[in-house]
């Protein structure tokens, strides 16, 4: 088992570090663009072998995708956050021009490898890469559901004082404030999550949810890494071991929920061919309306892209 995580980044070196951890395939490369960035991060983490006793041997390189050839599974992490001055469309157009010229590379020397992305805005750029890589959809797919839902977790275990191994939860829609966590579908133990805690504490939970990646950025003056690379790596587990995990993934849609060629947040089966299967929840009015408006906001900014690549 082969694993390539392109970006040697806070969420890249992050993922790979778990990734190593958690012994998930013998050699781990950490790809960067910048020269020498990867090897020294790669290092750092095979450094730990010996203090927390895996064996996953992590590589870095600049640039080299020859040394990644053949990758069962490759994270695309590479990608700018956005700065001052920038607008969302400069964002777009540069982050693109990143996740594809990398999609590039890993279809040229990885053509089997299940492809993850992770580099924002996470919804378009996953149809970016799945535009450049022109192989099933199946194969090309997004983290953000596992992070959303785990801060959405997180909050609730806080709130309630209960173990967040416990709490069980689906989050549908768009990486960003119109993302839909849907609380008649979270559980505490199998208790429905809305017998324990008053409506408007969990509403307040639920917004804090849809900003939590803000809350990070004002904290830290940057974005989150520590969740969004066990997320990830958490991805790659479930397609390694072809564990058949139930979580939110970021899919290309073809008539599920009433929607066709869009990339969003819905529960999948997770596999050894990656999607396995698209769940198809029944979602009440409100809830229905809530996605829609999540993909619609998602279909403006792939509608940038599209106006780009034309
Ligand atoms: P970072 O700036 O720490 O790392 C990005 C790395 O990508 C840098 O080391 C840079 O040199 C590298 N890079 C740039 N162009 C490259 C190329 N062509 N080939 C290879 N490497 C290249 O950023 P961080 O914090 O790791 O975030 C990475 C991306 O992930 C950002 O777009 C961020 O917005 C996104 N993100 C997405 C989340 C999600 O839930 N989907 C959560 C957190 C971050
Ligand atoms: C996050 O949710 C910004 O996507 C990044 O932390």
């Amino acid at each position: 088992m082969k694993i390539t995580v392109v970006g040697a980044g806070n969420v890249g070196a992050t993922c790979a570090n778990v990734i190593a951890h958690k012994e998930l395939a013998n050699e781990v490369y950490l790809v960067d663009i910048k020269e020498g960035f990867a090897e020294g991060k790669a290092l750092d983490i095979w450094e730990t072998s010996p203090i927390n006793l895996y064996d996953s041997r992590t590589i870095g390189v600049t640039n080299d995708y020859s040394a990644t050839a053949g990758s069962d599974v490759v994270v695309i992490t590479s990608g700018l956050p956005r700065k001052p001055g920038m607008s969302r469309d400069d964002l777009i157009a540069t982050n693109a021009g990143i996740v594809q010229s990398v999609t590039e590379n890993v279809m040229a020397t990885s053509p089997d490898a299940k492809i993850v992305i992770v580099s924002n805005p996470l919804d378009v750029m996953t149809y970016a890469a799945y535009l450049t890589a022109k192989v099933d959809s199946k194969r090309v797919f997004g983290m953000a559901g596992i992070l959303d839902t785990a801060r959405y977790r997180s909050f609730l275990a806080m709130e309630l004082n209960v173990s967040p191994k416990d709490i069980q939860a689906v989050l549908m829609g768009g990486h960003g404030d119109t993302m839909v966590p849907l609380p008649r579908y979270t559980t505490v133990g199998g208790i429905p999550v809305t017998e324990l805690i008053e409506d408007d504490k969990l509403e307040a939970i639920v917004n804090r949810t849809k900003k939590g990646g803000g809350e990070i950025v004002k904290l830290l003056g940057t974005s989150a890494w520590y969740a969004p690379g066990a997320a990830a790596a958490q991805m790659v587990e479930a397609i390694v071991r072809d564990q058949r995990r139930v979580f939110p993934v970021c899919a290309w849609l073809q008539g599920e929920y009433g929607m066709s060629d869009i990339y969003l947040g819905v529960p999948v089966i997770l596999g050894k061919n990656g999607i396995e299967r698209i769940i198809e929840l029944e979602l009440n009015a409100d809830e229905k309306a809530l996605l829609d408006q999540s993909a619609e906001a998602v279909r403006n900014v792939m509608g940038v892209l599209d106006k780009m690549n034309a």
